[in-house]
């Protein structure tokens, strides 16, 4: 069966890029990266999209309504069906996110909708949060909003700074992003107003404690 083409958006480091990138050496993964854009020429994630023989080009536009007009034809010529941003960190003119309304998704280091925008690790240390995570939605025009399909959550521990929170984040960010990707492209998506179902999806049981609840029932 065809695989789902999949366009990635960067602007630097492309971890993210790299976990979509993996999974799809497996022609059993229903979907493919075909063509990887960045912002910033000098993005580290353009070399491994070079390195894997992925088609790529930075598109440095300064004007916003530039680069979403040579974006917009760089993915169509190359059949993309499903652009995905990672770690894309410009703001979308409007015009691009509603070309592709509900083929264009976001992952973003934190449970949305806390912390939407800049530093979002920073921003669940300063309120205390016992959880953080990180979620993967449908983009909308308006920063970090838009359905979310799915979301995984990292405990926060007491000696974390923010580099810390962050790569404990990133690590499942890196599972979760192939994750969403490949339930979008077997189609088992269903976006229902700012929810979004997800066919066979089992339900998820139990509750996490952080701090963990025999500590509580040790002491008395
Ligand atoms: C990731 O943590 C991603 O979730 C975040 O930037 C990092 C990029 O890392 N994106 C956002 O904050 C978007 N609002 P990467 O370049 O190694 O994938």
């Amino acid at each position: 069966m065809a695989r789902l083409r999949v366009g990635v958006l960067i602007s630097g480091r492309g971890s993210n890029l790299q976990a979509l990138i993996d999974p799809a050496a497996a022609p059993a993964y229903p979907a493919e990266i075909v063509l990887v854009i960045s912002n910033r020429p000098e993005a580290q994630g353009l070399a491994h999209a070079a390195r894997t023989g992925i088609a790529h080009r930075p598109i440095a536009h300064s004007e916003r309504a530039l680069f979403a007009t040579e974006a917009n034809a760089a993915l169509r010529q190359s059949g993309v069906e499903l652009v995905a941003l990672a770690g894309f960190m410009r703001i979308l003119d409007t015009s691009f996110v509603e070309a592709w309304r509900d083929r264009l998704v976001n992952i973003h280091p934190s449970l949305l909708p806390a912390f939407p925008g800049l530093h979002p690790q920073r921003q669940a240390l300063a309120a205390g949060v016992r959880f953080s995570g990180c979620t993967v939605h449908f983009v909308r025009p308006e920063v970090d909003t838009g359905p979310i399909i799915a979301q995984a959550v990292v405990p926060v521990h007491p000696d974390d700074d923010e580099k810390r929170l962050a790569a404990r984040i990133l690590a499942a960010e890196h599972r979760l992003y192939p994750m969403a990707v490949r339930l979008f492209a077997e189609g088992r998506l269903r976006i229902r107003g700012n929810v979004v179902e997800v066919g066979g999806m089992p339900t998820v049981d139990g509750a996490l404690f952080n701090p963990p609840e025999a500590l509580a029932s040790a002491g008395g």
